[in-house]
């Protein structure tokens, strides 16, 4: 019996499971799977990307014309398989829709507008926290997406079950495969699959098309629209593992670990006899075991779970530090020949959270910190190439940040993968605190792919949720608490409560860790008022800042890039890590926000704002002054950052900070000492300064030696480019993806710190600009362009390999500006598997 679209989605609610599932085979290499089984191969599965060669084209939310007939009639679904819509049409003109590659965001494309309201504009506009793009109800010819895909399967497939896997449509997704409605999917946030073997043309061509419709939103933030994750074809045989259906439970006991091994099977084939066979590899490629089960009859039709269990002595641990993975191969073997297999990594480490001492990791206090973020990124706002995921990870690192809070929806599946293999804890949350069926069935969802990483230490059921001091609040938290509690009784749940006055109330019953969502100062009463209740700052700090701007004008939309502003419900990140850092029952937390995104510019909530500013880098992660404060708290390098630029007007008075992790900082303006301070556990020091043009230095020293030092030089005009990227290959996939940034400077090679010159970017060679960005809270040039002004000195674009091996060569221009040019590396790579 197959898998039907009523199970498939049913299976996303009720069904048990793990991490991405399967061998994507690109990153063999990187995720060490073990070798495959000596028995004989029958496999059947496959696993294909369909990210390549899609179509796009705009719909129209209210005239049926104008959507490839979608609604026209109102017999719309009165036959399976035909009238739904022209777009499904085989034969199709594709001349006016667009060629493009996953992952796609359509409103990252789209122009800005400013807001309607006629002046006075009001101090707030609620059109602002999604960034003033078209999309939503008001502008139907810009809300609704089709994206159609065609592709051939051999006559060699029939008697395979084929799934379609979607790691994240923005939102509500109508799926249709030749002609056939197969499936729809509401939450933007929700991976899904589905069985799609009755609809396929076997030995000839498939038209895939979806009808994404992003009228209705979900957030209060910049959320993009479109098919913004990865999709997959899986094929497989009759009886096969269930999407996300291997979970690796490990607890940790002494010195050994308690390995509890589930895999779901499916059964879509006759009765058959099978075993499973798991063989765990670990992190040092050994072979640790291998488990046979015993031999199974399964009937027709029949879904079963098969449990597995290891005791595995001396385990490695995952930690951030060492972020030490295994990886479980499971095998259906039938007739002594494998059928199905697929590779899920997992960790162990143990994780508890104590009312007194905080977070302990492999029982040792660990204090989390952490950042909040959304998904949304320079160039390419929600569509962020896995890459680039990575690459966001690494630069949260860089600063000593060992926490992500995913605010406020699940993660893409491969930013998860790069947070288990980089070491960052993160704190999982789902988007609809809710206990109707469908809001469960995305909070199971998520736990059923997500289980299996390491790095997750706590879902969280909501945030700042009106409903979290009432009575019918709790009574959702404890129903969503359950489904957790089945589904991985192993992880704590949290949920962001706002409001001092909410504090313990309403949903708090049902937390395991309450989450505080800023009001630092309250903390302490409430520790006293619940001393057994574990806590977690769940968002925390929060000033605003502008990169390279400061001079306060409240006109210009900009912030000042001291730790000197916040909201009125939020505080300096001085003050949160003093609080936090010395309170040992604090848990540690998470900073609103890592990076700056696009929507919410807070505090100028209004045109002609369009980004955050709340971020400690900007939306390209180019690092604000605040990056380097908590660098010195929070990692383990010594620093010394000394700001402001050295630019000003002579005899303008400027507040010069440095922060620093050493003892003492001694600062000199072109060789006169103005002063040493003395740095105080996490705070900076500071001196005002009478401008003069030339050199200012900061020297820092440790139990009185010199450890460090930093200057500021004035700058002269802009004169040159520089251009610089972290990477020097990218594999040629048609994915990777790096960061390439342009520093504007002046004849002698310093930072012009007000450049805004145009840069143009001409690539030549494999691979092509998918994107720029400035980091300017304010800018309304396209991020889909080759060129972008630089904003206070920098600016970026997001370069994208193509499959030619060879030279990559970015060069910039700008007029009047000595050019620079970049060459990355385009490696051959096996083409990954795909459709
Ligand atoms: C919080 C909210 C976040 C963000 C932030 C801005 O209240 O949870 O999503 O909106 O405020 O300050």
């Amino acid at each position: 019996m197959g898998l039907t679209r009523r199970d498939a989605i049913k299976a996303g609610a009720t069904a048990a499971v793990a991490a991405p599932m399967v061998s994507k085979s690109g990153e063999a290499a990187e995720t060490k799977p073990p070798a495959a089984a000596s028995r004989p191969d029958a496999k059947v599965r496959e696993t294909l990307l369909l990210d390549f060669d899609w179509h796009f084209h705009f719909g129209h939310a209210a005239d049926p014309a104008k959507d490839f007939g979608f609604g026209a009639d109102l017999d719309t679904f009165a036959k399976a398989g035909s009238g739904v819509t022209s777009a499904a049409d085989p034969d199709l003109k594709l001349a006016d829709w667009k060629a493009l590659n996953l992952p796609h965001d359509w409103v990252v494309e789209l122009p800005f507008v400013p807001s309607a309201n006629p002046p006075p504009e009001p101090a707030e506009d609620v059109r602002a926290y999604h960034g003033f793009k078209p999309v939503g109800r008001q502008f139907p010819e810009t809300s609704i997406g089709w994206y159609r895909k065609s592709f051939e399967l051999p006559k060699s497939d029939l008697g395979k079950r084929l799934v379609l896997q979607f790691d994240g449509v923005f939102r509500a997704a109508t799926v249709i495969l030749n002609g056939y409605v197969v499936g729809s999917n509401a939450s933007g946030y929700r991976s899904f699959t589905l069985d799609v073997t009755d609809f396929a043309n076997y030995g000839g061509k498939n038209v895939l098309v979806l009808r994404v419709d992003a009228s209705l939103g979900e957030g209060w933030f910049y959320e993009g629209a479109g098919i913004y994750r990865h999709v997959w074809l899986h094929k497989l045989a009759p009886l096969h593992i269930a999407p996300w259906g291997v979970w690796a439970k490990s607890s940790l006991s002494g010195n050994s670990a308690a390995v509890t091994l589930a895999t779901d099977l499916v059964n879509d084939g006759p009765a058959t006899k099978a075993r499973i066979v798991s063989t765990i590899t670990g992190p040092d490629g050994r072979v640790v075991t291998t488990l046979k089960s015993p031999e199974l009859t399964l009937h027709a039709g029949e879904k079963r779970t098969v449990s597995q269990f290891v005791s595995m002595p001396q385990p490695k641990l995952w930690s951030p530090e060492d972020p030490a993975l295994y990886h479980l191969r499971t095998e259906i073997e039938m007739k002594g020949k494998v059928i199905d297999d697929q590779i899920t990594s997992f960790g162990v480490r143990s994780i508890r959270f104590d009312a007194e001492k905080g977070f302990f990791l492999n029982g040792k206090p660990v204090k989390i910190k952490g950042t909040c973020n959304h998904q949304d990124h320079a160039g390419v706002g929600s569509a962020i190439p896995d890459s680039l995921l990575d690459w966001r990870i690494q630069k949260l690192k860089e600063f000593g940040s060992n926490a992500y809070r995913s605010s406020h929806n699940p993660a893409t599946p491969e930013l998860l993968d790069a947070c288990d293999r980089l070491g960052m804890l993160v704190m999982a949350e789902t988007r609809r605190m809710s206990s109707d069926e469908e809001s469960l069935a995305d909070l199971a969802a998520m736990i059923r792919r997500d289980r299996n990483h390491p790095s997750i230490i706590m879902w969280s059921i909501g945030n700042e949720e009106p409903q979290q001091t009432t009575e019918r609040g709790a009574r959702i938290a404890f129903t969503m608490k359950e489904v957790c509690n089945a589904l991985d009784p192993t992880r704590p749940i949290t949920a962001a409560m706002n409001g001092v006055a909410s504090w313990g109330k309403g949903i708090c019953a049902a937390l395991d860790v309450m989450g505080a969502n800023y009001h630092i100062e309250n903390l302490p009463e409430f520790h006293q008022r619940m001393p057994q209740k574990p806590l977690i700052g769940s968002e925390t700090a929060s000033t605003v800042s502008t990169r390279g701007v400061y001079v306060r004008d409240p006109k210009s939309g900009y912030c000042v890039a001291y730790d000197t502003e916040f909201p009125s419900w939020a505080s300096s990140a001085e003050t949160w890590m003093r609080a936090a850092m010395t309170h040992s029952y604090i848990s540690g937390g998470f900073v609103w926000t890592g990076f700056d995104y696009r929507g919410e510019p807070t505090p100028f909530n209004r045109w002609p704002n369009v980004s955050s500013q709340f971020g400690i880098l900007d939306t390209c992660g180019f690092a604000k002054d605040n990056t380097y404060y908590y660098k010195a708290w929070w990692g383990s390098e010594a620093v010394l950052h000394l700001f402001p630029h050295w630019n000003w007007t002579v005899g303008q008075k400027v507040n010069v900070w440095c922060h620093s992790n050493l003892d003492m900082v001694e600062l000199f303006l072109n060789g006169t000492s103005l002063g040493q301070r003395k740095v105080e556990p996490l705070k900076h020091v500071e001196w005002d300064v009478v401008f003069a043009p030339g050199k200012l230095e900061a020297r820092g020293y440790k139990n009185g030696q010199l450890v460090l030092t930093a200057v500021r030089e004035t700058a002269g005009a802009p004169a040159q480019i520089r251009l610089s990227c972290d990477r020097q290959a990218l594999k040629g996939d048609r994915a990777d993806a790096a960061m390439v940034a342009v520093e504007i400077l002046d004849a002698q090679g310093r930072l012009v710190p007000d450049a805004n010159n145009l840069v143009r970017f001409k690539v030549e060679g494999a691979g092509a600009v998918i994107g720029v960005g400035n980091g300017d809270p304010r800018s309304h040039e396209a991020d889909k362009a080759d060129s972008r002004a630089a904003f206070n000195g920098l600016c970026a674009a997001v370069v994208q390999a193509g499959v030619a091996a060879g030279a990559l060569r970015i060069e910039a221009s700008s007029p009047g500006l000595q050019s620079a040019s970049l060459s990355l590396n385009v490696q051959p790579v096996p083409p990954r598997p795909s459709l």
